[in-house]
């Protein structure tokens, strides 16, 4: 057979298997029967009728799509309402949607760190600030996950302008940084502090206003918050936090912005139902963390070893990456979808379930998952 330039696949496919790491994609059907731990739908708005009912009407109203970056075709008042809604709901002064979570992070690292600029960013954050990192031309120093004081030496060493960028909640296992402690410190040196609250948004914070909010640090001339539109809100999209100035700084600069088709009209319209409907039921927030907060419980109840939430992410660990593997699919087996995280999208090596607490979660549905999860677990687990 003739060779292919994409032969050396093969071998890369080949580790995979034998690391017990190949990914596939699952069909998933429009209504399913399993019970749901899987999804980001923190508080059970993604089907609601009036957040559906909001995006088919902002599609028949704007289109099926944005037609192009904003900067070209224009920005609808749909997107500013969005904007200013947003900005006043997490208390801070202006904020610009972008058409991902992912994009935001783009935008907001690459444009707040220029050549010549430091960004200190934690071991445990999220892929796209990371590749934020990546893409700024700032250099880029990792320090430990959490670690205040690696912060502070990082930033006492550095001339010129530094950021400071965290998950407020972090992704893999569900704990909160400790954002007041690192904002003290970014002003100890005059720099500035961008927050990824993608899990924090609408769970944390009075009525879901954010953890930057519940740290008191919502509308902080030094903070900029990025956040997706899609868990909490139960649509798609993502935005960036923060002041006036950073906000028309980022519409000149940050190319997931300028070269990117705006955010669907149908996602802007589902996240704007969202926040009002958040504004009205600002319980919800609060339920999604105690069903979190009652599943560690009984988890570790059960012997299983998990990391408490401070939001709604649960991670229970597994001894390996294939019996993590096998784990969530027997859990399928028996009727739970549950998250799964492996190398490499962990870069601790731990292998875990990922539980999401869902703020619609019956007190019924809670003890079947924990029943399920602790019935499948593979012998006593321990890091792997
Ligand atoms: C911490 C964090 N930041 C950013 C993102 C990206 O958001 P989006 O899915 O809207 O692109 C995610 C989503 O997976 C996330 O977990």
């Amino acid at each position: 057979m003739a060779r292919s330039p994409f032969d050396w696949l093969d071998e890369q496919a080949d580790v995979r298997r034998r690391a017990g790491l190949v990914r596939t994609l699952r069909p998933r059907p429009a209504e399913s029967t399993l019970l749901d731990l899987a999804s980001n739908d923190y508080l059970g708005l993604a089907r609601h009728p009036e957040i559906t009912e909001a995006a088919a009407a902002a599609a028949r109203r704007w289109g099926g799509g944005a037609t192009g970056s904003r900067l070209v075709t224009g920005s609808t008042e749909l997107h500013a309402e969005l904007e200013r809604e947003l900005a006043d709901f997490c208390g801070f002064e202006s904020a610009l949607v972008l058409s991902s979570g992912y994009a935001a992070n783009l935008a907001a690292v690459t444009a707040l760190a220029p050549h010549g600029s430091l960004i200190v960013s934690d071991a445990g954050n999220h892929a796209s600030l990371i590749d934020g990192c990546r893409l700024a031309r700032g250099t880029v120093q990792v320090v430990p996950h959490g670690d205040t004081d690696a912060v502070r030496k990082a930033l006492d060493a550095h001339q010129g302008p530094a950021v400071a960028v965290s998950d407020s909640v972090f992704s893999v296992d569900g704990d909160a940084a400790p954002l007041a402690q690192l904002a003290d410190v970014c002003r100890e040196f005059g720099f500035g502090l961008i927050v990824d609250d993608a899990h924090g948004l609408g769970v944390l914070g009075d009525g879901g206003r954010g953890a930057p909010h519940a740290a008191g640090l919502a509308g902080a001339a030094d903070v900029v918050v990025t956040a997706t539109l899609s868990k909490s809100l139960g649509s798609q999209g993502g935005a960036v936090l923060g002041p006036a100035k950073v906000i028309d700084h980022l519409v000149n600069a940050a190319r997931t912005f300028i070269f990117d088709t705006g955010l669907a009209p149908a996602a802007a319209g589902a996240a704007l139902a969202a926040l009002r409907l958040l504004r009205r039921e600002p319980e919800r927030g609060a339920r999604a963390h105690a069903v979190a907060t009652t599943l560690y419980d009984l988890l570790t109840a059960e012997g299983l070893q998990a990391v408490r939430p401070d939001a709604a992410v649960v991670s229970v660990r597994a001894p390996s990456p294939e019996l993590a593997v096998q784990w969530a699919a027997d859990c399928r087996t028996a009727g739970l979808a549950v998250g799964c995280f492996r190398p490499p999208s962990v870069p601790d090596g731990i292998s875990r379930l990922r539980l999401t607490a869902r703020a619609d979660l019956t007190d019924g549905q809670i003890a079947e998952a924990v029943r399920v999860i602790s019935r499948t677990a593979p012998g006593q687990a321990s890091a792997g």
